[in-house]
């Protein structure tokens, strides 16, 4: 029977829209599970959205729905777009779905039954943005891991025994190397496990946005131990159902459990814990890849860094994506996203490379044989260089397989582009267009071995490639004469398979070359997207505002509000400081200005609309500070341009010593964003 394969990405949060961040774990996790059909293993591929926890919880009451409408419209967001890209997923899971929370009450239970769950009582910081419990000293102090302020959570908890697994983790970790990957992470997991384990607080009673705890519904399921089930319940884990239970047990443990470089702690250490802890078998590996960056940061909604995966697929196709992410990304490592790399690739490998070689093989054979494969005949019409490409084309397969099994995705295709360039080599150096011009019965057979040659290599290196790319392999495939290469037998391929006689498929060229139109469209489709959220019901300017200078007042923290008329004495009326229309916002992103030492541009969002606020306090404050926290903004300014920045309302602050440095106004109590201030 063949083997199993199990593998799963990460179920990302519905807190914000999907984007190639996203898309690069998703394709490669497809990728791999493409080969291993081909190799015919009995795969499954998962993947799935995250979608309870205090971080979704406020997302939704921030933008005014409930978390269920955010986490049904985002979710359907990630599906539709996994849709559009052809990701072969075998099943997509929701944390919101009954399958789910009751296999997670039964997790739970489980591990509660084994003695390893007590109830205690939690007082310290907790970190919205990564659903973390941190060491952290007092209310808003940063979180270690990403800066941001924590807040403290003080309450009675269900506390997990994770204290109880370090000797077990230590012992998993030295027995199984291949259990956590690359070894650079493996030796972080190792130094953070030996530094000691404390209790995990597994549950909350201050959010409701969860899965009830069994027995005790006050209490919800802390989100990790929630989220990191999936993998289980997904599978069938915790349902009544005979079939699902086979289910379960005919594919869990999971093989790879594929991620991103900051969720290594909840996967190599947490997960592995509560398995233990319920008495189930552990996953056979977990992957850590690294991050791709855009303008020299983590791609990420918080930095506002994004780039859609939509944007790169409208103007050049799925596989365009693909193959840049695998190919230009050495995995484990961080990679950098940029259009101009993008298009480069594009041309160079896919156009040009492998383009070049299908639609000249391919034209050839349709004019030279009338369309039908040509066979070298066993006469004397062959040579080196023939057999040269052979033993070439049989070496990439071997080298192929050793590099792509070991996650060197790049490496693996690099393989297959030095075949296809040998044999684009090959082509220029033999001359067919020359031969045919011959017509002697000796120079028909030369023509006949060389078109069969480039055509055979090609059908081998279309073969490796496919899971890589997809589409536009399955089209090669097709103008070759073959069917179904999804269904191919990847254990099978060898030199000579290529059947005389095969008549093509009607030719047409796969990869049309971009240009520099491209690179601008997609710039074009990027800066539209973030303009309309930022400027959304701003009143138009007039080409004097435009125009203006950029003053301090425009631009920095004080004064903060314009001056209205002013009696003798320098006082105003109520009536008039009623016109100052201030509330609060929330920072979603701030970056630096380029060229602009003092100024930051943020995008504050205030409950109806985000606002782009260039605002003079770069020197304060790093623009990692502020993301997620709360200022007090003037939002009926008339919108001014900064450095050619839109600013569309005035961050208020105090101005603090000879300098003026600015600081930031703010509330000891929590406030709601959109706040009036009166
Ligand atoms: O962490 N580069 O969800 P999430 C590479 N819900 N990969 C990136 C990336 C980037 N710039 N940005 C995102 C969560 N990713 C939890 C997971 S699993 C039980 C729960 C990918 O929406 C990468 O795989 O923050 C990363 O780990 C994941 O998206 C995080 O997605
Ligand atoms: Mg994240």
């Amino acid at each position: 029977m063949a083997e199993k394969f199990y593998i799963t990405t990460p179920i990302y949060y519905v807190n914000a829209r999907p984007h190639i961040g996203h898309a690069y774990t998703t394709i490669v996790c497809d990728a791999i599970a493409r080969r291993q059909r081909m190799l015919g293993s009995d795969t499954f591929f998962l993947t799935g959205t995250d979608e309870h926890g205090q971080k979704v919880e406020r997302s939704a009451s921030e933008a005014g729905i409930t978390p269920q409408q955010l986490t049904d419209r985002i979710a359907g967001e990630f599906r539709g777009l996994w849709d559009r890209m052809n990701i072969s997923y075998d099943d997509f899971i929701r944390t919101t779905e009954e399958r789910h929370k009751l296999g997670v009450q039964e997790m739970f239970r489980r591990i509660r039954d084994r003695g390893y769950i007590y109830k205690g009582s939690y007082s310290g910081q907790y970190c919205v943005f990564d659903e973390l419990y941190v060491d952290a000293a007092g209310p808003g102090a940063p979180c270690p891991e990403c800066g941001r302020p924590t807040e403290t959570v003080s309450e009675e908890n269900y506390f997990f025994k994770l204290s109880a697994f370090e000797d077990k983790l230590l012992e998993l970790y030295t027995g199984q190397p291949g259990f956590i990957r690359p070894d650079t992470r493996r030796n972080e997991v190792m130094a953070f496990v030996r530094s000691g384990l404390r209790d995990l607080s597994i549950s909350r009673t201050t959010i409701q946005w969860g899965i009830p705890v069994p027995d005790d519904p006050r209490h919800v399921i802390y989100v990790w131990l929630d989220a990191l089930s999936n993998y289980c319940t997904a599978m069938g884990f915790g349902s009544p159902d005979k079939q699902d239970q086979q289910k379960f047990a005919h594919y869990w443990p999971a093989d790879v459990h594929m991620i991103g470089k900051e969720i290594v702690r909840f996967h190599c250490v947490y997960w592995p814990a509560f398995l233990m802890a319920a008495g189930l078998p552990l996953p056979r590996s977990i992957i850590a890849h690294g991050w791709l960056l855009f303008e020299e940061s983590k791609m990420s909604k918080s930095r506002g860094n994004i780039v859609r995966a939509e944007t790169v697929i409208d103007v050049l196709g799925n596989d365009a994506l693909r193959y840049f992410l695998l190919r230009e990304v050495v995995f484990g490592q961080d990679g950098s996203f940029s259009f101009d790399a993008l298009v480069q690739r594009y041309n160079s490998d896919l156009a040009n490379d492998l383009g070049n070689l299908a639609s000249r093989t391919l034209t050839m054979i349709a004019r030279y044989f009338r369309g039908e494969m040509p066979y070298p005949s066993p006469g004397g019409s062959r040579t080196a260089a023939d057999d040269a490409i052979a033993r070439a084309a049989e070496q990439t397969i071997a080298s192929f397989a050793s590099l792509w099994d070991d996650y060197q995705f790049s490496r693996a295709l690099e393989a297959v582009w030095s075949l296809v360039g040998a044999v684009n080599k090959y082509i220029v150096d033999n001359e067919p267009w020359a031969v045919a011009e011959k017509e002697d019965e000796g120079s028909r057979s030369r023509l006949a071995t060389i078109l069969y040659t480039t055509a055979e290599a090609l059908r081998i290196a279309t073969a490796l490639a496919h899971p890589a790319i997809p589409e536009s392999t399955a089209r090669i495939w097709e103008q070759l004469g073959l069917s179904a290469i999804s269904e191919f037998g990847l254990t099978d391929l060898k030199w000579g398979q290529l059947q005389h006689g095969t008549k093509l498929g009607k030719v047409e060229p796969v990869f049309p070359r971009a240009d520099k139109s491209a690179i601008e469209r997609m710039q074009q489709m990027e800066q539209q997207r973030t303009t309309a959220q930022a400027v959304q019901a701003t009143p138009a300017q007039t080409p004097a505002q435009a125009g203006q200078p950029a003053t301090q007042a425009a631009a920095g923290p004080a004064p903060a509000v314009p001056a209205p008329a002013a009696s003798a004495d320098g006082r105003i009326s109520i009536d008039d400081f009623a016109k100052v229309e201030m509330c609060v916002g929330l920072v979603r992103v701030a970056e630096k200005v380029k060229g602009a030492d003092k100024l930051l541009r943020l995008e504050v969002d205030i409950g109806t609309e985000v606002r782009q606020v260039v605002a003079g306090i770069a020197e304060a404050y790093a623009p990692e500070s502020l993301v997620g926290r709360k200022v007090v903004l003037v939002v009926n300014l008339q919108p001014r341009k900064l450095r050619g920045l839109e600013s569309n309302g005035m961050i208020v602050a105090a101005s603090v010593g000879e300098k003026g440095s600015p600081v930031l106004v703010g509330f000891l109590e929590d406030v709601p964003v959109g706040a009036r201030l009166k």
